[in-house]
């Protein structure tokens, strides 16, 4: 069976077809970057504004580039949240009225499942079980994936996701929105050590995170002075360090506890070379297997949330008649069902 999968939780807006059998058949994705550039960050009532623009055209390409027709599809999948209610809005009704004019089902899928499946799209898959690190804009959680649907929180951020206090940190490096790839280039020219900042929780014996104390660290490193751009380049690889050595750190600790080998990154900083990089190294040592979606899937498209449809409807979660329907701006995972 097709199944159309259309996000639009945040600033991007991503349709997909994917096919149960023989996988994803075409994915087109538009990004709202340089809208929100010139405010520092996400507008939501732009954000839900140009969702209503780009979705048709989109869902255009996605056909043409596929080769199908709206009848070949047999159900609709879409974000349901977590994320910005109206841009989540736009996706739900538009998803929610074309299934129905097709006489189709549909699957809302919860966002963080799409990242955390995004690996499944892959040429080579992981397996489950496998402990996922779920890092994007929005969440910094390390779960126990046991099968479709099957998600134990291990532990989470107790205040700033990972990809918050980049692109925060990156505000104040002058960096401009998104930060967050911004400032990992800008980390590769720094020098390693030269600014020595805090592992928040390294130590703190669970998985928890907290990465707001690491933000205002930085900012009593640039307050009232005026860096050059090797001192900016030096406090933006500080940071990056030790991001990603506690990030490193915990997940390490979570594959260790539950004795399952493979370890699945998703979410926009699972981009983020250094993180790689240090994963790669460090897990290699210990015959751990380390998963990434592909670049293009790291960050939010319609490829994953088609995929999250067709494997909950392929491991039994019935799809739902299409017409009525709610979006969930907050929507805890492991409370998924
Ligand atoms: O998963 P995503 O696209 O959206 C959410 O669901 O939040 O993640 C976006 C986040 C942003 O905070 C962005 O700055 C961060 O991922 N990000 C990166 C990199 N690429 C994207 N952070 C660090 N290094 C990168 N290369
Ligand atoms: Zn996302």
């Amino acid at each position: 069976m097709l199944v159309l999968g259309f996000e639009s939780s945040c600033d991007e807006t991503g349709v997909a077809l994917y096919d149960q059998e023989r996988g994803l058949l075409a994915h087109a994705l538009y990004s709202q970057v340089e809208m929100h550039q010139a405010y520092g960050g996400v507008v939501p009532e732009l954000a839900s504004r140009d969702h209503v623009r780009r979705v048709v055209p989109l869902l255009r390409k996605v056909l043409q580039d596929s080769g199908r027709s709206l009848n070949d599809v047999g159900a609709v999948a879409y974000t349901q949240g977590p994320g910005l209610a109206g841009a989540l809005l736009v996706g739900a009704a538009f998803a929610e009225s074309l299934a129905m004019s097709l006489g189709v089902p549909t699957v809302p899928v919860h966002h963080l499942e799409g990242h955390l499946l995004s690996p499944l799209l892959s040429a080579q898959p992981p397996r489950f079980p496998f402990i996922a690190l779920l890092v994007s804009g929005g969440h910094t959680q390390l779960m126990r994936v046991t099968g479709v649907g099957e998600y134990a929180l291990l532990g989470e951020t107790l205040d700033d996701a990972a990809g918050e206090a980049f692109d925060k940190t990156a505000k104040l490096l002058g960096l401009g929105y998104p930060g967050g790839p911004a400032l990992a280039a800008l980390a590769e020219r720094g020098t390693p050590g030269a600014v020595a900042l805090p592992r928040p929780m390294l130590h703190s014996g669970d998985l928890m995170f907290s990465f707001s104390g690491l933000k205002t660290a930085v900012l009593t490193q640039v307050r009232n002075r005026d860096l050059s751009d090797q001192e900016k380049a030096d406090v933006a690889r500080g940071f990056q360090d030790a991001i990603v050595e506690v990030l490193v750190r915990k997940s390490l600790t979570a594959i260790k506890d539950s004795g399952l080998g493979q370890l699945v990154v998703a979410g926009g900083v699972g981009a983020n070379r250094e993180l790689r990089r240090q994963l790669d190294a460090k897990a290699a040592r210990r015959g751990i297997d380390v998963y990434y979606p592909e670049l293009e899937f790291c960050t939010d498209n319609g490829a994953m949330i088609a995929l999250a449809g067709a494997l909950r409807l392929t491991s039994g979660t019935p799809a739902k008649a299409a017409g009525s329907f709610a979006v969930r701006p907050r929507w805890p995972l492991d409370l998924r069902d």
